[in-house]
């Protein structure tokens, strides 16, 4: 190890007993506080054995710290960590919405709140970025992705790590916290897209489809790595040597704390790989896992297996190593305590709700839009639905830190906007359903067989069209619904996600025509469950689907997605004209270069965001049909016409461990749809 807290690091190692080595690889919950009674928690902190708690509250924190540095011989500081994910008292669109602005600084602003927000509360470590690559909506964890492209959630990935850790990750300043790529690796694949199910890559898609986001994480900096509870190809990832060791310290040069999931060591026996609790924690410190969270098996187990020889003294300095220089990094051994004044000063900022609101309003996508329903302007409006003034279930799911007053409905907005909202249904121009799902039936241990709108929200939609009013449907969910069965009853269709505090405004100024929808999918959306996993990138087949009966299809739903990837709709027009591949052949080390033409022919200034693609001709192993190998977003005001020179490095459309050379289609345009515009060769 080599960095600028080595001699601190030796020295303090030097005096520390191995109980007190061992207890800095313990995490622990927040139950800690509920569980135990004091004698238990002192003695505890006596021996040394808290290294890190889940727990974000700066009273008690700091109670137990005092304690903690009086008690313990080695006096090293408890670590308090938790999952900021979209947000702690402010919260921001869920990650996999604030994708769909294909942003990556947008999301780089919100984690660096989140981060301002987490760290006033006590917090010094998140468990966010989540880098897993989603295809299957049935998974309910989607909504904490960066979406299905490997490319565009690198880039998210990236931003999100920098925001949250800031410029320097051997200083993470008081602001800022240690970030942690999860869940490394695969979680995102799991068989039919139940959650801690089986994971199976072929080594292909694990480099260059699934691999990526999490390196990017790496590259931008994350000092903290989670393992995934899923195994792949048969090895529980926890104590998976190849990913841990050979992949991600030796190949990638991860110089940081690893953790394990929630039990996920103890689960490697569940799982029927290891054969016993004493089997897991000697495979998980022979995979160099650091931190075991919740399982309390490398504080059972550790010292004896040292004593008996089947673990090394020098496997454990090291993993304590990595520890401490996390402690240093989140710069806690100096500054072990949390300001309490900070929660009157660093929480819900005027200027963080106003960058919630950003979020907002460049997350949602307007999927449908027949006759120019939207923007409702000059209309009696009929509202209902479940969620029109539900403030709860706005925020998503990772949203327990959340003061749920402070959030603004749909309803709520609408009305401080002057909309005319009307209570005879009979009276009113257009309804707007508030449809949708709750926070439970997103997130974790939330996986479906049926995505669709719930059936009473479809009936009472149904219900509602026998009024012959236009309806526009308005969806509150955290993952894409499949919305085949209900569609042709609206009008209109407007994706909101799991928007947060801001939801109520940014949905409202959308729908009245105060800012013009701009948000594209970063998932695909399929007609009907039953095509889940669904993805733009999907492999060729010797069949490709047509109207022929014998190629790839199902034969009762139509061909493809329903929403593709990259797709959204807009109250403007957008042309696109001169597009010109201006690169014919290219090597690993130069550019492409496109150029496009995009005008707002409309009368809403806008966002367009110009989307590349690539094909290759023919790869032993078949790569996918088209691969996103850059975007562009541009500001568009009335009237205005830009021209853009897109410089895409060839890297992006190269794969790892493969012979590149040979010839690939580009495609560019709205979306992943979008037509071909020329050919180019690489060469080797
Ligand atoms: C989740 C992780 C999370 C951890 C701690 C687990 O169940 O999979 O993403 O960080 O709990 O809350």
């Amino acid at each position: 190890m080599n960095n600028r807290y080595n001699e601190k690091i030796e020295k303090l190692l030097s005096s520390m007993t191995i109980d007190e080595k061992i207890g800095q690889t313990n995490m622990l919950g927040g139950s800690i506080y509920t569980e135990l009674d004091t004698s238990q928690i002192d003695g505890m902190l006596r021996d040394g054995l808290v290294g890190s708690i889940m727990y974000m509250c700066p009273q008690t924190n700091n109670k137990l710290q005092r304690k903690n540095l009086q008690l313990s011989k080695s006096k090293i500081p408890i670590l308090f960590c938790g999952d900021i994910i979209h947000g702690v008292r402010t919260i921001f669109p869920i990650p996999l919405a604030e994708s769909c602005s294909w942003l990556p600084q947008l999301a780089y602003e919100t984690s660096k709140a989140a981060a301002l927000e987490g760290t006033a509360l006590g917090c010094k470590w998140t468990f966010a970025p989540m880098a897993d690559i989603v295809c299957d909506a049935r998974w309910g964890r989607v909504m904490e992705s960066s979406g299905e492209d490997k490319l565009l959630a690198s880039d998210f990935v990236a931003a999100r790590v920098k925001g949250f850790q800031g410029t320097d990750r051997n200083n993470i300043d008081s602001t800022h916290m240690a970030s942690c790529i999860k869940h490394f690796t695969g979680y995102g694949s799991s068989e039919g897209g139940r959650d801690y199910n089986s994971v199976t890559l072929s080594k292909q898609q694990l480099d260059n489809r699934i691999l990526p986001p999490y390196k990017s994480g790496i590259d931008a900096g994350a000092v903290t790595v989670m393992t995934a509870f899923n195994d792949i190809n048969g090895t529980p990832c926890t104590v998976n040597n190849i990913l841990l060791d050979e992949t991600l310290r030796k190949s990638w040069g991860f110089d940081g704390v690893i953790v394990s999931d929630y039990n996920s060591l103890k689960e490697a026996v569940i799982h029927k790989y290891c054969s016993d609790d004493v089997d897991a924690v000697i495979s998980g410190i022979n995979a160099t896992l650091d931190i075991d969270m919740m399982s309390k098996l490398y504080i059972t187990h550790i010292k004896q297996l040292i004593d008996n020889g089947k673990l090394s003294i020098n496997q454990l300095d090291d993993i304590v190593r990595r520890i401490l220089l996390l402690k240093y990094r989140v710069e806690i051994m100096d500054n072990p305590y949390t300001d309490e004044t900070l929660q009157n000063t660093n929480i819900a900022t005027p200027q963080t709700l106003e960058l919630a609101y950003e979020s907002c309003v460049n997350s949602i996508v307007l999927l449908k839009n027949d006759n120019r329903t939207l923007p409702i302007v000059n209309k009696k409006i009929y509202l209902t639905g479940p969620f029109t003034d539900d403030k709860r279930n706005l925020n998503g799911n990772w949203s327990y830190y959340n003061n749920v007053e402070q959030n603004i409905t749909v309803k709520q907005a609408l009305s401080t906007r002057n909309a005319e909202l009307v209570s005879n249904i009979n009276d009113c121009d257009v309804i707007i359903y508030c449809g949708g799902h709750t926070n439970e039936q997103c997130g974790e241990a939330a996986s479906m067989v049926n995505i669709e709108l719930p059936h009473i929200q479809q009936q009472e939609i149904i219900e509602l069209s026998k009024y012959n009013k236009p309806i526009v449907l308005v969806i509150n969910a955290g993952r894409p619904l499949a919305l085949a069965s209900i569609a042709d009853y609206c009008s209109g269709i407007l994706f909101t996600w799991h928007l947060g505090t801001r939801a109520g405004d940014g949905i409202a100024d959308i729908l009245i025509g105060n800012y013009c929808p701009r948000g594209k999918l970063t998932m695909s959306f399929p007609h009907y469950s039953g095509q889940c996993p669904i993805y733009y990138s999907e492999i060729t087949t010797g069949r490709p689907a047509n109207a022929d009966k014998y190629t790839s299809k199902y034969i009762d739903s139509p061909i493809g997605p329903m929403y593709p990837f990259g797709y959204g709709l807009s109250y403007t027009k957008i042309e696109y004209s001169n597009i010109t591949l201006k690169t014919n052949s290219i090597t690993a080390k130069d550019n492409i270069y496109i150029s496009v033409t995009v005008k707002n022919s409309g009368k809403y200034a806008t966002r367009e965001i110009i989307q590349a693609y690539c094909s290759k001709q023919f790869n032993k192993p078949i790569r996918p049909k088209k691969e996103l190998i850059g975007y562009e977003s541009v500001e568009l005001q009335i009237g205005e016409s830009k021209t853009i020179t897109m410089e895409i490095p060839a890297c992006n459309l190269m794969y790892k461990h493969q012979d590149n050379s040979g010839k690939y289609d580009i495609y560019v345009g709205k979306d992943s749809n979008c037509g071909i515009i020329g050919t180019i060769t690489f060469s080797n």
